[in-house]
């Protein structure tokens, strides 16, 4: 195993836990705000609402919001409150609906909405999560971020359309899995960290470099996700996990490893990654620890972490793009961690 490379330090560096500390106000106000929605569902609904708006998430995308628009006093903005509700609504409406596609049984370590409900109240739950979160982008002054995120949840609905369509499919090459992802995930980490450094009332260049670094670090994270769905503890991760291979969704480990293998040993994997051969599964985990591919995936999602943090990097002396970079740290401590 390779070590990581130490990150470089900026003089106005926080560690990880001191930057967790000074999130928490920022995140309780979240936490309130989201809880006062509930109210604004129709009576009937009230209870499904409250469950699938859960608290128990990381709230990753608000953290990166509040990251990305961080101001000097470090106050909590309302604005920016609203914008992390706006993107956490539209990640929890997806959650709700992705559930429903790969068949899971726990997320956040509780019954999905699926399992708890059933998958028709599940699927127009998503639906009104969905228009919820596109009412609160209309209440800012412009259309900036109405526009923005709806274009955005079009394009995370189109990557989760595009890998339903392929589900299955042996022969899945490396590229579309790439840009499946990046519109499945990374665009939602691109906006969060767009609109963030936006109503944060920085230069049009730093929002531009804001979102890049999101997107960049959406990569990184779903192929990290990826990985963990082939190798992670369902119990320490709170959700279904196992679902890809078994739902025949080639990621970038299994990719590397079929095209890697021997004819007729790819074909055998084929035949699972198709469904014919399920039995073959825990064969082909430790096919892909023996030949070395997890280093590889490794080496890949810090690759894209780096390219996050060359997005920002020109602007390091800017308290918020200097909190960026740190928090990416996170997900790479997680990743050397595997
Ligand atoms: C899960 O996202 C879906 C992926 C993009 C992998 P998170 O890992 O951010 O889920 P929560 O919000 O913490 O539950
Ligand atoms: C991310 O893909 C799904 C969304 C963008 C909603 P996954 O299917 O891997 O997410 P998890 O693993 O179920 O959280
Ligand atoms: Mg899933
Ligand atoms: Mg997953």
């Amino acid at each position: 195993m390779q070590n990581p490379p130490e990150t470089p330090s900026a003089s106005t560096a926080k560690q990880l836990p001191e930057l967790f500390e000074i999130l928490q106000p920022h995140l309780k106000a979240l936490d309130s705000f989201l809880l006062e929605q509930v109210s604004q569902f129709e009576p009937e609904i009230r209870e499904h609402a409250e469950y699938s708006i859960d608290t128990g998430g990381k709230r990753i995308r608000p953290s990166l919001i509040f990251f990305s628009g961080w101001q000097a006093d470090g106050q909590v903005d309302e604005n920016l409150v609203r914008l992390a509700a706006v993107v956490e609504t539209v990640h929890l409406a997806t959650l709700v609906h992705d559930d429903i596609m790969d068949e899971a049984d726990i997320r956040r370590n509780r019954a999905t909405v699926a399992r708890k409900y059933n998958n028709a109240t599940a699927v127009l739950l998503g639906d009104a999560l969905f228009s919820h979160a596109v009412y609160l982008a209309t209440l800012f002054p412009t259309n900036e971020v109405c526009r923005n995120v709806a274009e955005s949840t079009r394009k995370v609905c189109t990557g989760e359309i595009l890998q339903t369509m392929q589900r299955g499919d042996p022969d899945l090459d490396m590229a579309t899995y790439l840009r499946v992802i990046d519109l499945k995930t990374a665009e939602l980490f691109r906006v969060a960290c767009f609109l963030g450094a936006r109503l944060g009332g920085y230069s049009d260049a730093y929002v531009r470099a804001s979102g890049a670094f999101g997107r960049h670090l959406g990569i990184a994270y779903q192929i990290y996700d990826d990985m963990t769905d082939l190798f992670g503890s369902q119990e320490k991760i709170g959700k279904t996990l196992g679902t890809d291979i078994a739902t025949g969704k080639p990621t970038m480990p299994l990719i590397l490893m079929r095209d890697r293998l021997p004819a007729e040993e790819a074909r055998a994997l084929r035949d699972t990654l198709s469904g014919k051969r399920e039995a073959d599964i825990p064969y082909w985990l430790e096919k892909l620890r023996q030949m070395g591919i997890f280093e590889e995936v490794r080496q890949a999602i810090f690759q894209e972490i780096e390219k996050a943090r060359d997005a920002v990097a020109p602007y390091q002396n800017q308290t918020a793009a200097n909190y960026l970079h740190t928090i990416s740290q996170l997900l790479w401590n997680q990743v050397a961690a595997l």
